[in-house]
């Protein structure tokens, strides 16, 4: 299936879908209006309308939803966080890059220091 653009919204804008008539929430950087599923969630509309207008995704995991949940899910998709306000942020992956880098840096100054160890005693 070909990715299809999703709608961006700030963090600002879906809090402010926190009505029990007009409820919207984040789930992994996912923007969802649940509005028309309160009345069938099996967890119950209490928990969709203390989300409303937030950030659930912790609480989403902690339930264990099933793939079926997540299936369903996506029928209440409008959108996505902006990307500057997204969780997953492009600097933790800079950061995983740097500690590699740091890594793979430190390795080769331990086999170049090796090296010459060998080197200087192969001449004697
Ligand atoms: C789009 C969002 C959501 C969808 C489509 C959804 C869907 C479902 C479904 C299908 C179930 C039945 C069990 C399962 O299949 O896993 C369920 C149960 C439940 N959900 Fe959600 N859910 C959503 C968001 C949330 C959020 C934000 C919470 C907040 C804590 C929540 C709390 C619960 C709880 C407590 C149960 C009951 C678990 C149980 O009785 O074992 N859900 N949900």
């Amino acid at each position: 299936m070909a990715p299809t653009e999703l709608q961006q919204y700030s963090l600002a804008q879906v809090a402010e879908h926190n009505k029990p008539n007009d409820v919207w929430m984040v789930i992994h950087d996912k923007v969802y209006d649940v509005t028309k599923f309160l009345a069938e969630h099996p967890g119950g509309e209490e928990v969709l309308i203390e989300f409303a207008g937030k950030e659930a995704t912790a609480d989403f995991d902690d339930v264990g939803h099933s793939t079926d949940a997540k299936e369903q899910m996506k029928q209440f998709l409008v959108g996505e966080i902006l990307e500057a306000e997204r969780k997953k942020k492009v600097t933790t992956g800079l950061t995983i890059n740097k500690r590699a880098a740091l890594i793979a840096g430190s390795a080769m100054a331990i086999g170049a220091g090796l090296a010459l160890i060998f080197k200087a005693g192969s001449k004697k």
